[in-house]
């Protein structure tokens, strides 16, 4: 569904992302890990064409995100999650959830809504729908980022870091929404994330990225295993500190 071939990213001299390739299939639910600054953001925002590529290619389901026109409709299936909300602060709960559907997919209005509520029933917060961001939690506003996310009805979400702004106790919210996600949809899910636990939980694959490289592309549990990931000191190493955190 997703086929990343050899891309590479560059700000001025520094090589972000070194040669990276991945191939991902339909409802793949995939963790990246990997040091601070090894380039997965990046990844991430390559995948949803945030980024001008300097090689490479990406595609998704046969459409390439270095082509406009094709990227748009790309951005129809592919929904993204930050770290930092982005919610509109000035529209309540449910305008942010509606706005792209009504905008971008052309649904109905009250079609729009209709699913909305939905969603923010899904997530516990069927009560918020006009509440302003203001008035919410951090872990209330992720929830509203993953509803807003989950409108467009994406065959592929991409999360980046969505607990690391969070609380202990906002984290396993939002940990339990995605938990139900993957397990129950089918969307294709890659997510990064510091929460190693979760995504042995989750995911059925696991992608280190080392430098901008891919060092380990791996099932879930081999990575895990002493005979697969752990046999590599630099694994060993980053699983020992998160460990101990
Ligand atoms: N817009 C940018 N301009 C310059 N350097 C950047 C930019 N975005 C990221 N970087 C650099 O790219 C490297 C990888 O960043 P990032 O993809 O955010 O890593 P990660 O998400 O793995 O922590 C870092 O050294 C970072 O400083
Ligand atoms: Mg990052």
């Amino acid at each position: 569904m997703i086929q990343i071939d050899n891309v590479e990213k560059r700000f001025g001299n520094a090589t972000i992302l070194n040669g990276v390739s991945l191939h991902i299939r339909r409802g793949d639910v995939v963790s990246i890990l990997g040091a601070s600054g090894s380039g997965k953001s990046t990844l991430i925002r390559c995948i949803n064409g945030l980024e001008k590529l300097n090689g490479g290619d990406i595609r998704i389901g046969g459409l390439t995100v270095t082509n406009a026109n094709e990227l748009a409709e790309i951005r129809k299936n592919v929904a993204t999650v930050f770290q930092h909300f982005n919610l509109y602060p000035h529209l309540k709960v449910i305008d942010n959830i509606t706005l792209a559907p009504v905008e971008v997919l052309g649904i109905p209005k009250a079609q729009a809504r209709q699913k909305a509520q939905e969603l923010l029933d899904l997530v516990g917060l069927a009560d918020k729908q006009d509440a302003y961001p203001a008035q919410l939690s951090g872990g209330q506003k992720q929830r509203v980022g993953i509803c807003r996310a989950l409108a467009m009805d994406p065959s592929c979400l991409l999360l980046d870091e969505v607990t690391s702004a969070l609380d202990p106790e906002m984290t396993s919210e939002v940990l339990d929404v995605l938990a139900d996600l993957a397990s129950n949809t089918g969307t294709t899910l890659i997510f990064v994330t510091h929460e190693i636990a979760f995504a042995r939980k989750i995911s059925n694959r696991i992608v280190f990225l080392d430098e901008g490289r891919v060092r380990v592309d791996m099932d879930k549990d081999q990575f895990f295993s002493e005979q697969g990931g752990k046999q590599d000191p630099r694994i060993q190493r980053f699983l020992d500190k998160m460990d101990s955190k």
